[in-house]
């Protein structure tokens, strides 16, 4: 071998050797299955979007959303005290980004959510007195909210949750302050308003815990109820914040069928799989509890162990075999967040804790073999 021989082979090693090391981040990320691509014959798949990712901030979420998400919901910046904290003002910097992040990835974009008992200032419901208001002056103060956003996103955004959580766990509607000052006609009328300011938009109720029949029964109750009085309501969204042990998959099938078959879109608007244990179990997502951090609520801090990363691999199989088999009722399967840590499960019900509970990992890296127990094909 001659020496110029040498030299140049052992430069092509070098280069390849280079090569290999400055592509190794794009190899691994672009590495494996993309879940649109894998459901795009049976659902949209959507993630929910924090502030840091509908700014930009959040670099490494980009090519996840780009590669991965076709519709994608507010996490909380189009909740009424973010969006609307004072009277007079309102802040729309973060749900303009998050609308503008929508058009780039041209995704199906849910807003989320317009009239809720949580993240809800307490003026809303007050004057400036800070006596309670009036069944009438509430209803106006909520349909000027509906108008002003719905108005502002008309035609940009595609579907809203428009009522979030009416119902507590047995069926029996909620003691909010909407409902204690209103009745239910603050249903009736968010569901009006919304319709009248984008005709376009699709209509969703969305609850958690739907796979309770109880619940589940009294969403559908109401969901018929505003369509016989002429209301549009597309949908009912099952938020999906589930565990390993529960509910059982049974459950979420049985309430899956029953909505559709009443004749509403059936879509899973926030899922996630817990794997922490809970300070007391099946709590749904009631945002009031809160427990101190114990170390025995927090034992995965460095990573899962083999038999709970086998349980949340099989977990997540178990549930998607359900909802691919009745992909023709489901229209949409969001996750509740994009990565591990950016999950609201790692401050609930316990805070500071390191939880597990999406597809992808605290380093955005996709975790592949659930990602592939879970793709069509393996059913
Ligand atoms: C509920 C709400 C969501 C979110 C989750 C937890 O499910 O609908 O907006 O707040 O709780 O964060």
């Amino acid at each position: 071998m001659s020496p110029e021989y040498k030299m140049k082979a052992s430069l092509k090693l070098i280069m390849i050797l280079a090569g290999i090391l400055i592509c190794q981040p794009v190899f691994s990320q672009d590495n494996g299955l993309r879940l649109k691509e894998i459901f795009k014959d049976a659902f949209y798949i959507g993630t929910a979007i924090s502030y840091r990712q509908a700014s930009g901030e959040e670099q490494q979420a980009w090519p996840l959303l780009e590669k991965h998400f076709n519709s994608i919901t507010s996490e909380n910046m189009m909740k009424w005290g973010p969006i609307h904290p004072e009277p007079d003002r309102y802040n729309f910097v973060s749900a303009d980004q998050f609308v503008e992040l929508g058009k780039k990835m041209n995704a199906f974009i849910i807003g989320h959510t317009l009239v809720w008992h949580q993240q809800t200032p307490k003026w809303v419901y007050q004057n400036e007195m800070g006596e309670s208001l009036m069944k009438e002056a509430l209803l106006e103060r909520m349909e000027k909210h509906i108008e002003t956003l719905v108005g502002r996103y008309k035609g940009q955004v595609h579907g809203w949750d428009v009522v979030n959580e009416v119902f507590e766990d047995d069926g029996s509607y909620r003691e909010s302050e909407w409902y204690q000052i209103t009745g239910r006609d603050y249903i009736f009328k968010a569901f009006q308003k919304v319709h009248e300011m984008d005709p376009e938009a699709e209509l969703y109720y969305n609850d958690y815990n739907l796979w309770k029949p109880e619940k589940r029964e009294a969403a559908i109750a109401l969901a018929q109820e505003l369509r016989k009085k002429g209301l549009r309501v597309d949908g009912i969204g099952m938020q999906g914040h589930y565990m390993l042990d529960s509910p059982p998959v049974e459950m979420i099938e049985a309430s899956i069928i029953a909505i559709s078959n009443a004749g509403f879109k059936v879509m899973v608007t926030e899922l996630d799989v817990d794997v922490l244990p809970r300070p007391r179990a099946n709590e749904g997502a009631d945002l009031n509890k809160n427990y101190a951090l114990d170390e025995k609520f927090n034992p995965y801090t460095t990573g899962l162990s083999e038999s709970i990363a086998d349980k949340f691999a099989k977990r997540y199989t178990d549930i998607f075999s359900v909802f691919l088999k009745h992909q023709d009722k489901i229209s949409r399967i969001t996750f509740w967040g994009l990565h591990d840590g950016a999950s609201w499960l790692n401050n609930w019900p316990v805070r500071g804790r390191t939880n597990y509970p999406l597809l992808f990992d605290r380093n955005f890296k996709g975790k592949e073999e659930v990602i592939q127990s879970i793709s069509p094909s393996k059913f």
